[in-house]
Parts: structure tokens; C-alpha cells; sequence
């Protein structure tokens, strides 16, 4: 049985006060089935606060970034193995705000990706097309050649700590959720490409969640998709009430 995901990234949001009202807001949540989990992706400086407040909680935290290199002269950067060594479980890969801001390309990526796997940190890969590739209707084709560039080297063991979230970047923060026909459409394109490469098995035990204004009112339909998994959040994790109604609708 898949795991099903409800996630929240938090990006560069939230002061002291806040956070801590969110992270008390959440701390005791938790589900019934096994199968389903909550995970936070707070800005690094609130990690240790998250794992003190959350860590004997089910909710696991993660990191929403981290620098392919093991150590040295990279300012303001923060290695893998400094957020393993910090418990962080897992971290987002990809992520198309550090694609499109900050550079990050398919090959940058791939060694993110390697070096959070050889840490041992869960990767969340991160993938969707813009809004100009959706109009062309070549999406498929540019999802499915982030996965081949920066995820498809890894062995069929090293897949089962890799977890995808497929945000088309023209839903992202802008209220435009793509419709569950959309989502499920691509989930299943990505779905189908593991099992090409893989395996049907590697195929249905990896976790596809959809990302990209993920909202209370949406979230049951979405995640009623066969393909769909769970959602990875932005805007509406920042509140705990609206996460809850997230996550409730896993
Ligand atoms: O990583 C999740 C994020 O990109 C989605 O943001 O605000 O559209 O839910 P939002």
C-alpha cells in the first residue's frame, strides 16, 4: 500500500511567534491509518524548534533545501550531512523556486539528489512544467525529462527513498489548482515512466504527491485521484487549521 503524504513547505515565511503558534497548532495531530503521514518543511532556522516541539510527534520534519557538497567554502549554504546529522529526515529536491530563482538545473539537481540519498535523507523530487509548456501541451514530455536528467540514475533501491511532487509551476501561489483530471493525467504519465524504467512494483510503491495551491476546499477531490498520494503545501500550511483540513482529507 502507497504511502499517502500530506506535506507542508513552508518557504521563506513566518516570524518567532508565528511558528511556534503553528507548530503548537499541529503537534498533536495525527492519523488513524499507518499508511499516512504528515511531514514540515520549515525555514532551517526554525528546525530545532521544529524537531523539539514535533519530534515525539508522528510528524516528521524536513529540510527545504541543502548543498550537494560535504563541506568547505559554500556561504550560506548547509550540506546534507549537516542535516542528517541535525535529524532532519528528508529533504525537497528541485523544488521549481530554486530552478527558476536560483539556477538550480537538471544536472545540479541530480547531485542533490545523490547526496541527500547518500546521507540517508528521504528526497522529495520536486518536478512540473510552466505555464507556457501546459499551453504547448508538451508537459509530458518536460516532466517525464526532469525525472530521466535528475532521478532515473538511481537504482530501484535507492527509489525507495524518493517520494515526487509533481507542481505545475502556473498553479503554484496563484490560486490556479490544476483540475484532478489534470493532476491525476500527469501523476499517471510519471507513474508509467517509473514503470518503464523500473518496475511496476518500484512503480506503485512510490508516493506521488501533487503540489500547487493545495487548499481545504480542493484537497478531497485531489487526493480522491488514484494517482495522487498526497499533497505537498504551500500557502495553506502556514495555518494549522488549514493543514488539519489538509491532512484530513488524506
Ligand atoms: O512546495 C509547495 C508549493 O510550491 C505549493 O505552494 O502556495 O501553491 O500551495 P502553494
Amino acid at each position: 500500500m502507497r504511502r499517502k503524504i500530506v506535506a507542508g513547505n513552508y518557504k521563506m515565511n513566518l516570524n518567532p511567534a508565528e511558528v511556534a503558534e503553528l507548530f503548537d497548532g499541529i503537534t498533536d495531530y495525527h492519523f488513524i491509518e499507518e499508511n499516512k503521514e504528515m511531514k514540515v518543511f520549515p525555514p532551517f532556522i526554525y528546525l530545532s524548534e521544529a524537531l523539539a516541539k514535533l519530534g515525539k510527534s508522528p510528524i516528521t520534519v524536513g529540510a527545504q533545501n541543502g548543498y550537494f557538497e560535504a563541506k568547505g567554502a559554500f556561504t550560506g549554504e548547509i550540506s546534507m550531512a549537516q542535516l542528517k546529522a541535525f535529524e532532519v529526515e528528508s529533504v525537497l529536491v528541485g523544488h521549481s523556486e530554486r530552478r527558476e530563482i536560483f539556477g538550480e538545473d537538471n544536472a545540479i539537481i541530480k547531485k542533490k539528489v545523490d547526496a541527500a540519498l547518500a546521507e540517508g535523507l528521504e528526497v522529495i523530487f520536486c518536478c512540473g512544467e510552466p505555464l507556457e509548456v501546459r499551453e504547448e501541451g508538451t508537459q509530458k514530455d518536460f516532466v517525464i525529462k526532469q525525472l530521466e536528467e535528475s532521478l532515473f540514475h538511481l537504482s530501484a533501491e535507492q527509489m525507495k527513498n524518493v517520494v515526487i511532487a509533481y507542481e505545475p509551476i502556473w498553479a503554484i501561489g496563484t490560486g490556479k489548482t490544476a483540475s484532478s483530471a489534470q493532476a491525476d493525467e500527469m501523476h499517471k504519465d510519471i507513474r508509467a515512466a517509473i514503470a518503464g524504467k523500473y518496475s511496476e512494483d518500484v512503480a506503485q510503491s512510490t508516493s506521488i504527491l501533487y503540489g500547487g495551491s493545495v487548499k481545504p476546499d480542493n484537497a478531497v477531490e485531489l487526493f480522491a485521484c488514484e494517482n495522487v498520494d498526497g499533497g505537498l503545501v504551500g500557502g495553506a500550511c502556514l495555518k494549522a487549521a488549514d493543514f488539519i483540513a489538509i491532512a484530513n482529507a488524506l
